[in-house]
């Protein structure tokens, strides 16, 4: 049976009551998909709220953010040892909306990389490539550039994620051809074996971008894919449980 993780982000969405509320109702549905990891990414301002409403065994909490410094003159950010300080053990690393408004560079998404597995903390970091690398055939150049530039922090051995996440279909509706996603996803294990590392544990490698009901159940179906962080369809508790009996489906291998 393979483990399968859902990612709901909620990036710049919701209150401190629909927080409650989603995590209340994905943990009643969660019943019946004992083998789905289920993470939430709430606004950071109610990272508490959420670990405080979660149950012991229920929803996974994870920032959507996690500053490359460790501390300073840094308005607005938050560090690893912050987020470890009040129990929260996952982050995404590097989401593209984060390294295009802070014009973050790959080294930069190394850096919190580093930060997060020395604070203990499990780093879900976001790689894809860009509209013009997918348009020219350079899909598998870019992942491997950036899975490069992370090699440090792969080499730590450390628990963490990959979401392979194409930029261009975040947020817009659009997805690759499975066979795409197919083969980014078997180009980012062949590079993860070649890494020198030792693991107990494989690195779980997620797709994201514009993962909907429609949709999800075609590409966990995809060898390799062995989960999705899903934003705006995340969004509707109602259409999140639904996409979580999917991925119990997949998990049992039905
Ligand atoms: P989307 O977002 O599902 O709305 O495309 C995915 C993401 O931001 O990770």
């Amino acid at each position: 049976m393979q483990p399968v993780t859902l990612i709901a982000n909620h990036k710049l969405h919701g209150s401190l009551q629909s927080v409650q509320d989603f995590i209340r109702a994905v943990e009643i549905s969660r019943k019946a998909a004992p083998n789905v990891q289920v993470m939430l990414c709430p606004p950071s301002l109610y990272l508490h709220v959420a670990l405080k409403a979660k149950s012991a065994d229920g929803v996974t909490i994870c920032a959507q953010s996690v500053s490359m410094h460790a501390g300073g003159a840094h308005t607005g950010e938050i560090s690893a040892a912050m987020l470890a300080d009040i129990g929260v053990r996952h982050t995404l690393v590097g989401h593209s909306e984060e390294r295009a408004r802070k014009h973050l560079s790959d080294d930069d998404v190394l850096q919190a990389s580093l930060h997060a597995v020395h604070a203990g903390i499990v780093p879900v970091i976001c790689i894809g490539e860009s509209a013009d690398d997918y348009a020219s055939g350079n899909t598998c150049a870019a992942l491997t550039h950036q899975l490069q530039t992370l090699q440090s922090v792969l080499a730590t051995g450390a628990p963490m994620m990959l979401a392979y996440e194409p930029l261009w279909a975040i947020g817009s509706g659009k997805t690759p051809k499975i066979n795409e996603i197919a083969e980014a996803h078997a180009h980012i294990h062949a590079h993860l074996k070649c890494t020198k590392e030792a693991r107990d544990t494989p690195i779980p490698v997620l797709y994201g971008g514009s993962v909907k009901r429609e949709n999800i159940s075609e590409i966990l179906a995809v060898l390799g894919v062995n989960g999705a962080l899903i934003g705006s369809a995340s969004l509707n508790s109602n259409d999140f449980t639904a996409m979580l009996h999917d991925a119990q489906r997949r998990a049992k291998g039905s």
